[in-house]
């Protein structure tokens, strides 16, 4: 996919910031010129003028007809904090799209999601998109704790047995299903990289060769993910998280090591990626 180029500096205004569960909040903003933003790239939002950096957040969603964006963003600190007190017509500086968004697979590939945690956001957004394209979808989530769920739920329809699915993703015909190490009814009980390894087993090798790995959410998920690929001999991307100060490119704060020990690089994290191949990570150095 190709990103929609030129990061803007441009005033967002809160059209809806509303909690959804357990610390996980849902922000809509109008955002005039982030129409074309792709799964994968993110926004930086001014938290408050005395936060002296601004906060980096995956695009969950783009609406083009209204000019708005959506973000799914999780409490954990000051800046995320005063987020949750921005009400309807709140106005705050924004930056973006940002940094490169998820490849498309092959004609005819299939597509493997991986989402841990508040990571769903850019996985739901990418899922919907190859699913309106026509790619075979399936999208797996893995939640840590046993706190209400964000989302409605229904019965699974297709694929992988019985389980619940996450009821707007079944709707655009893209297969989901839900792990946690808790035993919850209707959840596959265990890492959702185990749940992903059970899917993988039920593709063919001539499917598992063209398809394609997409995730993110924690390191440690990731770095399994990659495991994943290397065995199963797919290729995959991960979106990865780093502390970030400018946000585009200039203080080289955000730095991952791509490669190995002795032939291998930095590349900064907002604008190189965050979308890396899951080879082309170091994850003995970045976990
Ligand atoms: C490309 C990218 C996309 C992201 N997308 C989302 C998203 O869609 N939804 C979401 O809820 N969060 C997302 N994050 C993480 C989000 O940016 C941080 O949670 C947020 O900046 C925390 O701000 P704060 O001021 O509330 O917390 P702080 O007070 O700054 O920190 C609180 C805690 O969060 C950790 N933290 C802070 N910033 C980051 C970061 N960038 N990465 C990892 N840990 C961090 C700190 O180590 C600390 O433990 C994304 C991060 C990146 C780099
Ligand atoms: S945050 Fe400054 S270079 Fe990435």
């Amino acid at each position: 996919m190709n990103g929609s180029g030129t990061i803007q500096y441009i005033r967002a205004q809160v059209l809806e910031n509303r909690l959804l569960t357990d610390g996980l909040w849902f922000l809509r903003l109008r955002a005039a010129g982030l129409e074309g933003a792709l799964p994968g790239q993110f926004v930086q939002l001014n938290c408050g003028r005395d936060l002296t950096v601004p906060r980096p957040f995956s695009i969950l969603d783009t609406h083009p007809a209204n000019q708005t964006i959506d973000i799914l963003y999780r409490l954990v600190g000051e800046g995320t904090e005063r987020m949750t007190t921005w009400q309807k017509g709140f106005e705050t500086p924004l930056l973006g799209p940002v940094g490169r968004p998820f490849s498309e697979p092959a004609n005819g590939a299939k597509a493997l999601l991986v989402a841990g945690g508040v990571g769903l956001a850019p996985l739901d957004f990418l899922a919907r998109r190859l699913a309106s394209q026509g790619v075979a979808t399936t999208l797996l989530w893995g939640i840590e704790s046993d706190s209400p769920f964000p989302v409605e739920l229904d019965p699974g329809r297709a694929g992988l047995g019985e389980g619940y699915a996450v009821r707007h993703l079944q709707s655009h015909g893209i297969v989901s299903r839900l792990a946690s190490l808790t035993s919850r009814a209707g959840f596959f009980q265990g890492y959702v990289t185990e749940l992903a390894a059970h899917c993988l087993q039920q593709w063919s090798p001539e499917e598992r060769a063209a398809g394609m790995l997409y995730s993110c959410g924690p390191l440690p998920m990731m770095a399994a993910l990659a495991q994943l690929a290397n065995r199963f001999g797919m290729r995959g991307e991960a979106s990865l998280e780093a502390r970030m100060a400018c946000g585009f490119g200039v203080c080289v704060g955000c730095v991952v090591w791509i490669g190995d020990a002795e032939t291998g690089y930095y590349l900064r994290v907002c604008v190189d990626g965050p979308v890396f191949g899951l080879d082309q990570v170091d994850w003995s150095k970045s976990c």
